[in-house]
């Protein structure tokens, strides 16, 4: 009886492994008609090719901050922190403690970034002052309104632009990408540079862009009024960014207060909203997969911000210009000490400013 049962199991397991190498031979039998040689190429092919564009994204999507320096009791302003980098940033430095102020001049925008960065960081100290670069008026009530209710300011970014608008003018006048990207942040920064001074060690940071180097300044034409090409006047306002910052870490020796200027890469924003390849879907559409892989994120587009705003290693380093957190060559234009210190002299007298050093606003 025990033998015959013995017997039974071990022809079921025959049975049972007759069965599976069978249908074992029958998956193979299906691998062998679906992955032919021609699909295991091209299989190979296609993997090869989705590895490799991983890993372009993750070389272009360039250096992180890695510093884990915290800023408690520190206060913050960003311009143009609602979208894109300047959000991205907020956040970070919200994550890290202290005051964040989002300067931004659409408001509804701001708040909704404000609640996002409150939501994600529990941060509470994130707040929104109204700023629109493109009217002096607006500026010297922010900066006003700064200087009565902020104690210090311990960080201030320069972050906001506009890119390759059509020919547009500023509440006062100026070529919109010369009046924001520089004359604004020219005006903004010399209004707060006393409270940045009884804050030191404190920190200007002005986002440049690469397009500084087929920048050019013209002085007998800084508003483009002879003559108005978008790209040049991007550029040639970026450049004008990387001079300001040249010619004012120079004026700040000593007072402990540095300025440096950077290239945040090249990132998925808003900025391209003016271009005609953002406009077209149909551009973006074919043009998404290669952007996809050499174009930063906005978070990996606000390293080199952030890291220009707390990393110990910028300590005392002014008048630089940094890219992937790491100090680079600007063009040898934006180092240029006369067309600086010119540069300095025309836009203090465009936004009303006195030669006095470091400009002070004019009496009236
Ligand atoms: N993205 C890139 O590839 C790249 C490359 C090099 C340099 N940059 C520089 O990086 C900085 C941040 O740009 P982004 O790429 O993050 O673009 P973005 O998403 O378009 O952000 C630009 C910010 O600037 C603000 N802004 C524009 N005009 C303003 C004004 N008159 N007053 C106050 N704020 C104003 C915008 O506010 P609204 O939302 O109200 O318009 C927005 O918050 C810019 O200086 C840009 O030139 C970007």
């Amino acid at each position: 009886m025990h033998e015959q049962s013995l017997h039974c199991a071990l022809s079921n397991v025959r049975g049972g492994l007759l069965e599976d190498t069978m249908a074992a031979s029958r998956v193979l039998n299906t691998m062998n008609r679906i992955f032919t040689p021609r699909l295991t190429v091209r299989l190979s092919v296609f993997g090869t090719v989705i590895g490799g564009a991983v890993l372009l994204r993750d070389y272009f999507g360039g250096a992180v901050c890695k510093s884990q320096n915290r800023i408690e009791g520190k206060t913050v302003i960003i311009t143009g922190a609602n979208s894109g980098i300047g959000k991205e940033t907020a956040k970070d430095l919200a994550r890290r403690g202290g005051r964040i102020i989002l300067a931004c001049r659409n408001e509804v925008k701001a708040e909704k970034a404000q609640r996002e960065i409150v939501g994600e960081t529990g941060n509470q100290d994130v707040v929104v002052r109204k700023l629109d670069l493109a009217s002096l008026k607006s500026i010297k009530e922010f900066a006003q309104k700064i200087i009565s209710e902020e104690p210090h300011v311990d960080i201030l970014i320069n972050n906001a632009g506009i890119m390759r608008c059509p020919f547009w003018k500023t509440e006062d006048g100026f070529e919109m990408q010369f009046g924001v990207n520089h004359l604004g942040h020219f005006y903004l920064t010399n209004l707060l540079l006393d409270k940045m001074k009884s804050s030191a060690p404190s920190r200007i940071i002005t986002v440049s862009s690469l397009a500084h180097t087929t920048g050019e300044i013209d002085f007998d034409n800084l508003n483009s009024e002879s003559g108005y090409r978008t790209a040049d006047a991007y550029s040639d306002s970026k450049l004008a960014c990387v001079l300001f910052t040249h010619e004012l870490s120079k004026k700040l020796k000593g007072t402990g207060v540095i300025a440096n200027s950077l290239h945040p890469g090249v990132v998925k924003t808003q900025i391209g909203r003016h271009t005609g390849v953002h406009k077209s879907g149909f551009s973006s559409f074919i043009l998404s997969p290669v952007f996809w892989m050499f174009v930063k994120t906005p978070k990996q587009g606000a390293q080199t911000s952030i890291y220009c705003a707390v990393a110990s290693e910028v300590e005392g380093v002014s008048g630089k210009y940094f890219r992937d957190c790491t100090e680079a060559d600007c063009h040898p234009r934006g180092r240029d000490d006369a067309v600086a210190q010119r540069l300095w002299e025309e836009s203090a007298r465009l936004v009303g400013l006195d030669q006095d050093g470091v400009a002070q606003e004019k009496q009236s």
